[in-house]
């Protein structure tokens, strides 16, 4: 017994220790379940909100673990790290809704910018040896048309509030990695999605739409921009490079992302194909998408397309999922097949 007990602890002892900020996301419910897979004791920040919102991750054995607070309350953020102790850090709170953040660009500086150096600060001053991933995006990007795919060295030109926040936080972690020795990695990840995704998104918008359609409950899905072009991941691989980016020997910025390409529109008229192939429906782009001016956007990144070249080579990495397979799990899952 005793015995049992003593490799208990010295099991506990030995396991890696991250804390997750943003646990009821969409990323973090994938990120949990890697991380505990490769056995590490993981903790999540949530932040206090009218009703529950913790169905990503409710079939997870981690609520005991889940604290509360919020990016823009620093002692929340001091006294977490301090109790938990982590290893790792994955940074991935975020007002990340970039047409949110023209309705309310102070609150998305606050959190996505303010919120990250109050992180930095924390560990800082706590523990510089924590491993810090800060969840940056290819939001920052915007260069001129020919510049694509974007990579690590692309010119960084933010056309939203919520592309300047994660900017700001992007340079604040290099600062900090250069100026204290921290080991700091910004992931500039491009677009992924999944079956989890925020139904405001517009893959899952669209998904949630057509199963709207074969309930009845309306004939058409209603867009803003469908000639935007986006590089569109499973956010299931992309957790799989966080983890890796934080096991590198030197920390360093890495692109993540497909390096195809596709419309708002190609990706509609894909979701179709496959629901009228699956439900014998027969939805079509022109008969079915209605453009509301509603959902277009101030301003806009019209192509996001990356190259993963440097992180395919460093970390090994490569997405699995393709742009096809995504569609399809997330028409299903909205369809109850
Ligand atoms: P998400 O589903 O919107 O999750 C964001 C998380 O941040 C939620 O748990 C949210 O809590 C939390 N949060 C928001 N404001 C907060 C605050 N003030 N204090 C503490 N927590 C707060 O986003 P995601 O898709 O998982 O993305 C994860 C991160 O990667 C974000 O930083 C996003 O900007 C970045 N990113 C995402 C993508 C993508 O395509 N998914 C690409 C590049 C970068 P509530 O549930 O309470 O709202
Ligand atoms: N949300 C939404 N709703 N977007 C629409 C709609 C609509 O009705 N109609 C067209 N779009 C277009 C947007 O204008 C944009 O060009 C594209 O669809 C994708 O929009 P979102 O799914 O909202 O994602 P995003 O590209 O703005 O931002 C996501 O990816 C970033 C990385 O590039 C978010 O996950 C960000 O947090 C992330 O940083």
């Amino acid at each position: 017994m005793l015995m049992q007990k003593e490799m208990k602890k010295d099991n506990t002892a030995n396991k890696k220790v991250a804390f997750v900020t943003g646990a009821t996301g969409q990323d973090a419910s994938y990120l949990f379940e890697l991380l505990l897979l490769k056995g590490y004791e993981v903790h999540g920040m949530v932040r206090r909100s009218s009703t529950f919102n913790r169905s990503r991750i409710d079939h997870l054995d981690i609520q005991e673990n889940l604290h509360y607070g919020d990016m823009t309350d620093f002692a929340s953020l001091v006294s977490i790290i301090d109790k938990v102790r982590p290893d790792e850090i994955y940074n991935l709170a975020a007002q990340s809704h970039v047409a949110v953040s023209f309705d309310t660009p102070q609150y998305t500086g606050q959190v996505d910018a303010m919120g990250t150096l109050n992180l930095l600060e924390a560990v800082r001053v706590i523990d510089k040896s924590i491993k810090i991933y800060q969840a940056s995006t290819s939001e920052m990007f915007a260069g001129s048309k020919d510049e694509h795919p974007y990579n690590e060295k692309s010119q960084m030109n933010p056309k939203s509030p919520y592309g300047v926040a994660k900017l700001y936080s992007f340079n604040l972690c290099r600062i900090y990695r250069e100026s204290y020795g921290m080991f700091i990695v910004n992931g500039i990840l491009f677009n992924h999605e999944s079956e989890r995704r925020g139904e405001n998104f517009v893959t899952r918008k669209i998904t949630l739409g057509i199963a709207d359609m074969l309930a009845g409950k309306t004939d058409h899905i209603e867009l803003g921009n469908v000639t935007a072009e986006r590089d569109w991941g499973h956010a299931k691989d992309y957790v799989e490079a966080m983890w890796l980016m934080l096991q590198m020997r030197f920390a360093e910025d890495l692109c993540i992302c497909t390096g195809e390409k596709y419309s708002v529109k190609d990706f509609v008229k894909k979701a179709f194909e496959i629901t009228n192939r699956i439900h014998g429906s027969d939805f079509s782009y022109k008969k079915n998408v209605v453009i509301n001016e509603k959902f277009k956007r101030p301003n806009e990144v019209q192509t996001l397309v990356g190259d993963s070249s440097r992180a395919r080579k460093v970390l090994g990495w490569e997405p699995k999922i393709g742009f096809d397979e995504l569609i399809e799990l997330m028409v299903k899952n909205d369809t109850y097949l």
